[in-house]
């Protein structure tokens, strides 16, 4: 069998997107009983306790297909975020709203801009679909350099991605950058903003998209239930657009794209206010106290507007491994000098430290 000449050319030399190590596997290798997983960014607490309760009366109803259109929860949505139902779109996490948006609009040569580095998932989204990705460096700061990014723009650029806060960086962009970038970006590129960590940010320059959205612009918003709401086993994410974008992603889309239990849970958490303000302030007060570990211990790290810290380390292998010895899970980047070291709870803050510490008496400094 000549699988070459089955699979499309353009799938071949794409590499598949490697997810962060699974307690289980650490569990296994290190010894340690309790498994820290601070790789992926998730919440360490579970679902909100009205999303579990919610999630668990439709289990015996599973033998149905869910609402392909997803009414209830964009009822709920659309009320929460002033935003009219007919924009919505919602998907088996932001991740797949990605990639129908890609689907939808890339075709092959087309030109795809993002910053580098940013989630990993946008060059495969753009390789999928045989476009160009035009990755453009951070500033120094670690910020999105957006009037490098315009200046990347070209005739044959369709879209452009900004991830703010960015992943793994954690950084925003500031408001008066962005609103030039908007302005002054030509209106054949159509303008994603994934917004996943959105609900962690605090400072009062982060840019609420949405406030940019007037239904005719070609911009996206793109959520997801997946880390303050912790649903990232669920899978669930929406996106606000344009309604020929809604109709094209409904042409694209698998008719059940979204499952029971996922569109219930996210239901159910959105009355919780109270609980996304107790996550999003415990998050801010274990940043603070990670930081002021890092600068106790001579580590450079960036500051973040999200739940995780972009560790700079001229020593990412052996702190890796170092941590991992101990059960935690980082995100590496090879041997790029960094780390990304996930928020969890105070307890995983206090082993991250104590392993930080052990691995500077061991390492000098990292
Ligand atoms: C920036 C960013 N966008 C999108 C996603 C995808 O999230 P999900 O598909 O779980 O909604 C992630 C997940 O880590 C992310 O970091």
């Amino acid at each position: 069998m000549d699988w070459n000449a089955l699979i499309r050319p353009g799938v071949g030399p794409m590499v598949p997107y490697v997810p962060g190590l699974r307690a289980s596997e650490v569990c296994a290798e290190s010894g340690k009983e309790t498994i820290r997983k601070l790789s992926s960014n998730e919440n360490p607490y579970g679902p909100f306790a009205s999303a579990l309760a919610g999630m668990r009366t439709v289990l015996p109803h599973l033998n149905r297909y869910p609402d392909g259109a997803v009414r209830t929860l964009k009822r709920g949505l659309a009320e929460k975020l002033a935003v009219e139902e007919r924009h919505m779109v919602l998907g088996n996490g932001s991740n797949e709203l990605l990639t129908l948006i890609a689907q939808a609009v890339l075709s092959e040569g087309d030109e795809v801009v993002f910053a580098w580095p940013s989630f990993v998932v946008y060059p495969i989204c753009a390789q999928l679909m045989g476009a160009k990705s035009v990755k453009v460096p951070l500033t120094a700061d670690q910020v999105h350099d957006l009037p490098a990014m315009l200046a990347a723009v070209t005739e044959k650029t369709k879209l452009v991605f900004l991830c703010n806060p960015n992943n793994p960086t954690g950084t925003i962009y500031a408001r008066d950058a962005f609103e030039e970038f908007l302005q002054a970006l030509p209106e054949h590129v159509l303008l994603v903003i994934d917004e996943a960590y959105f609900e962690y940010a605090t400072s009062p320059e982060h840019v609420n998209g949405l406030d940019y959205f007037d239904g005719e612009r070609p911009l996206v918003l793109l959520r997801t239930f997946s880390k303050i709401y912790s649903l990232a086993g669920a899978r669930i994410g929406y996106g606000v657009m344009p309604e020929p974008l809604v109709k094209a992603l409904d042409k694209v889309r698998e008719p059940f794209n979204v499952n029971t239990v996922a569109q219930v849970g996210a239901y159910y958490s959105l009355a919780d206010d109270a609980e996304v303000e107790r996550r999003r302030s415990e998050n801010q007060e274990q940043k603070a106290y990670l930081y002021s570990c890092f600068d106790r211990l001579g580590i450079s790290y960036v500051p973040s507007e999200t739940n995780f810290v972009y560790m700079q380390t001229e020593k990412p292998v052996e702190v890796f491994a170092a941590l991992l010895a101990e059960g935690i899970i980082v995100r590496d980047f090879g041997t790029s000098p960094a780390l990304r070291v996930g928020i969890g709870t105070p307890e995983d803050t206090n082993a991250t430290v104590a392993a930080l510490e052990a691995a500077v008496t061991r390492l000098g400094s990292l």
